[in-house]
């Protein structure tokens, strides 16, 4: 196991120095940029440094929550005056890298991320911007959750249940794995409209109501043929 960042005081002190003169990007590379902050690469950790005045940079709150869940990148270090935090590396690519590079993606990538965000749902925390630049899947192919500067906890989970639906099966349909406009799928919604509400928010609710779907389509289309 790596060891903690935190206790490596050298380190420590000399990260601080160089997010604090603005040099970081000197002497460590990119490995990728977002709308609040961009992310460095030091000895193997992986550095998300803020835009200035940026206010939404408290994502280690959430990743301190999810600590043992491992999806998530674990927290190692929170900068001074939230200018920058430390969590560990995921060596992969993102979503949108390797859809770019022309691999496709399959249905086992999409059940992992489905899954992951059943256990956040599970403890109340809503996984809100589940989009192609967040999620990454490391040499192994397991799926990583690098971003979770804009996931909340709320009391009132159920308020947020088809949000997180809609948002899956947008993700799905950017995966290409999904006719996201198809007649099919327009059925498939008003089929669930009915049924889903009483059920909880669990993989196999929702996958078995999706298999209970297809069936129900096999046998309408041999009957109306
Ligand atoms: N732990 C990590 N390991 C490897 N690469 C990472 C890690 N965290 C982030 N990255 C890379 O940095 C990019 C930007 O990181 P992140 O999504 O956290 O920034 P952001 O500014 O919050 O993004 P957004 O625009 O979604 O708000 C990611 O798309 C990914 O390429
Ligand atoms: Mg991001």
């Amino acid at each position: 196991m790596k060891p903690s960042f935190a206790m490596d005081q050298e380190a420590v002190d000399y990260l601080n120095a160089i997010v604090a003169s603005g040099k970081i990007a000197e002497s460590c590379s990119l490995l990728g940029e977002g709308l609040s902050g961009k992310v460095y690469d030091f000895e193997g950790y992986a550095v998300k440094v803020y835009k200035e005045n940026f206010c939404e940079n408290d994502d280690h709150l959430m990743l301190a929550r999810l600590h043992d869940h491992p999806a998530f990148p674990v927290l190692q270090y929170k900068g001074q005056n939230h200018q920058f935090m430390v969590a560990d590396k995921v060596s992969g690519y993102t979503l949108a890298e390797i859809l770019k590079s022309g691999e496709k993606l399959n249905e086992h990538t999409f059940r992992q991320i489905e899954r992951h965000v059943e256990d956040c749902y599970r403890e109340g925390i809503i996984p809100h911007d589940l989009h192609l630049n967040n999620i990454m899947i490391d040499h192994d192919k397991n799926v990583k959750i690098v971003d979770t500067g804009r996931f909340f906890y709320s009391d009132d989970k159920g308020v947020f249940k088809d949000k997180i639906e809609t948002d899956l099966e947008m993700l799905k349909y950017h995966l290409g794995l999904f006719g996201f406009f198809s007649s099919s799928r327009r059925k498939y919604r008003r089929h669930r409209k009915h049924s889903y509400s009483s059920r909880s928010y669990s993989s196999r609710s929702y996958s078995s109501s999706r298999r209970r779907h297809r069936r129900r389509r096999k046998y309408h289309s041999y009957s109306s043929s």
